[in-house]
């Protein structure tokens, strides 16, 4: 039997650096993990360090947000590999504290939303059957932090991932234009940018599926780590969340595993958003009767 083959995407830290070890660990040589890194050094470090827990792990450049790397990862796992059977997108262009939308939500929705579009894109035709798909995101990423007009705009566009991704350029032209708020939009640029990475998600979940386009028993979800402290979340532990409340990068890749590796076979979940093994709903409970 062939063996298994698996990418993690940004995983120089963090969650994802948990993650990679942890599917290195389980599959030991029934499979091969990959780790990407935006940096060689970091791709070097990461490899020798997991190398010296006894954890194989390759590693291949990746940035989400270059047009062209998603695509030249792809094929560079297809020429060696013929097929993928886990993929996941764990690496972001992060929230600053104290940085305003104005800054950020340009290189974030072009990374976030139409990065993790082009990784669909380009990995989907490797899928394997049984394969699985995990974009990490949020459950900052859902419906009910947008006013009504907005959230019917995410829902019309609910199995359209292009169109989802237009919904978020008039964000970031709202944004440059100092009206995004008074548009309904919420201030913090990491909101619509998570609501994004799962509208987009979902939204190619449906039509690959729709599409015929989906192999055999693959499945395509979005993950919610929870609270976690990484560099990402130290600078708004006390102010966004409660450092009590946070898990270690490990604990939080337990559950990105679990989705990761659901069994062959497993039909649900699908274009979901999962938290520790439960779905978080995106859509909420339908729109409110106040406009
Ligand atoms: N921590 C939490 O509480 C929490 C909660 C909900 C969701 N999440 C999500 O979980 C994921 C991982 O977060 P984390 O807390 O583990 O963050 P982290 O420790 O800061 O790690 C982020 C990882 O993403 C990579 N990355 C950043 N920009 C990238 C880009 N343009 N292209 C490719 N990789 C990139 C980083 O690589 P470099 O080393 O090159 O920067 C790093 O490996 C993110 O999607 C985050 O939004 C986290």
């Amino acid at each position: 039997m062939s063996k298994k083959v698996g990418i993690i995407l940004g995983a120089t830290r963090g969650i994802g650096r948990a993650l990679a070890a942890q599917l290195a660990e389980i599959w030991g040589n029934d499979g091969i993990v990959y780790a990407t890194a935006r940096r060689e050094a970091d791709a070097e470090e990461l490899a020798e360090t997991l190398g010296r827990s006894g954890l194989q792990c390759r590693t291949l450049l990746f940035d989400l947000s270059s047009p062209s790397d998603p695509e030249r990862i792809a094929q560079e796992i297809g020429n060696r590999h013929g097929g993928v059977d886990v993929v996941v997108q764990n690496g972001a262009y992060m929230p600053r504290a104290g940085v305003p939308a104005l800054d950020d939500a340009r290189p974030m929705i072009a990374a976030n939303s139409h990065g993790t579009l082009r990784v669909l894109r380009a990995f989907l035709p490797l899928l394997r059957g049984n394969g699985r798909i995990v974009v990490v995101a949020s459950s900052l990423g859902v419906l009910n932090k947008l006013p009504d007009h907005l959230r019917t705009r995410f829902i019309s566009a609910e199995a359209d991932p292009d169109a989802v991704n237009r919904i978020l350029d008039d964000y970031v032209e709202l944004v440059e234009a100092g009206t995004a708020k008074a548009a309904g939009w919420p201030d913090w640029v990491n909101i619509p940018s998570k609501i994004g990475q799962v509208a987009v998600t979902r939204a190619f979940a449906l039509q690959a599926k729709a599409d015929g386009k989906l192999p055999a028993g693959a499945l395509i979800n979005i993950a919610n780590p929870g609270v976690t402290l990484t560099d990402a979340t130290r600078d708004f532990m006390g102010t966004v969340f409660r450092r009590e409340d946070a898990q270690t990068p490990e604990q939080a890749a337990k559950s990105l595993l679990w989705l990761a590796t659901l069994p062959d076979g497993t039909a649900y979940p699908y274009a979901q958003l999962v938290e520790h093994q439960r779905i978080i709903p995106f859509r909420d409970h339908g729109l409110s009767n106040s406009h």
